[in-house]
């Protein structure tokens, strides 16, 4: 990856600090972006090896403008931008420490909780999309992976907003998919396969006994989507904890891959002269 310059929001998190780790060890340049000044300071600190092709700025990703000044901020020191890694989220332990064994029923959440969610989780991820989409189009070259989640977690009872701003994440990502179909910019989404060993799991929930995916799983399945080799591989969804880094990578994309969403339910809108161009 020599030469090319990632974006990853979510940097001081549990995913986002072993991606931040693993593209720097593959040569690229890496913008780190967080709303955590601590997290990016540890992050920093981690990594002062490689500082000459790191930065880390404080960025709040439901703030358009301030991605804008972020990725902008990127792009001048390194040279571009033509990797997006969607990866900042907040989980329902923003809510509640034990929501994952005692679920969170609407009536406990505000409309300001709600609103705070969709506009991190969903808005957040499009803001970021819209910034670092103009300088990918026009170099004809872009890798952007959505981090969403399980199905089984965006259909959960009492498991909003989390579940619903993922879901919107996925569709948003299929879509793009398909308009960025053809430029050069490829849209993959990358998912876990189930609960991780990160921050987003609480330290004391029970999940934490258990043999948790490890954060590291990640990085085989994104490194390679976000290689030249696979400039032709977009709108698919990959289970990250099946992938075995191992293998040949570009069998183990075929092996895995999967359309993003749920397109089977998408296949006969009642539309006016038949169904219209995607
Ligand atoms: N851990 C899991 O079990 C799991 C499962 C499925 C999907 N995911 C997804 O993986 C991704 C990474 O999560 P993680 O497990 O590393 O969690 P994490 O909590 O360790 O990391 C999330 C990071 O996002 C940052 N963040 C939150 N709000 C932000 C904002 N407004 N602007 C910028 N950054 C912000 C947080 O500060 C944190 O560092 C998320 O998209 C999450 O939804 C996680």
């Amino acid at each position: 990856m020599k030469g090319k310059v990632a974006i990853v929001t979510g940097a001081a998190g549990g995913f986002g600090r072993v991606l931040v780790r693993a593209l720097l060890e593959r040569g690229a340049s890496v913008a780190a972006l967080d709303v955590t000044d601590s997290g990016l300071a540890s992050l920093r600190e981690a990594l002062r090896d490689h500082d000459d092709r790191l930065s880390c700025t404080l960025t709040d990703i439901a703030d358009y403008d301030a991605c804008a000044r972020s990725t902008e901020a990127a792009a001048q020191r390194f040279g571009g931008v033509h990797v997006l890694i969607n990866n900042a989220a907040m989980g329902m332990n923003a809510i509640r420490e034990d929501s994952m064994e005692n679920l969170v029923g609407i009536r406990e959440l505000t409309p300001q909780t709600w609103n705070r969610f969709i506009a991190v989780n969903l808005t957040g991820a499009w803001n970021m999309t819209r910034v670092c989409i103009e300088p990918m189009l026009e170099q004809r070259w872009g890798r952007v992976i959505d981090v969403t989640t399980s199905f089984f977690t965006m259909l959960r009872g009492s498991f909003q907003p989390y579940g619903p701003s993922k879901a919107g994440m996925e569709a948003m990502a299929a879509a793009h998919a398909k308009e960025f179909d053809g430029t050069g910019v490829t849209v993959n989404v990358v998912v876990p396969g189930g609960p991780a060993d990160t921050p987003m799991i609480s330290a004391s929930s029970p999940l934490k006994n258990q043999k948790l995916i490890p954060p590291s799983a990640m990085v085989a399945p994104i490194v390679w989507l976000c290689s030249d080799e696979a400039g032709g591989i977009t709108g698919n969804r990959y289970v990250a904890a099946e992938w075995d880094p191992g293998a040949a990578q570009a069998d183990e994309e075929r092996r895995l891959r999967a359309p993003i969403a749920w397109p089977q339910l998408a296949q006969s809108p009642v539309w006016p002269g038949g169904k219209p161009a995607e």
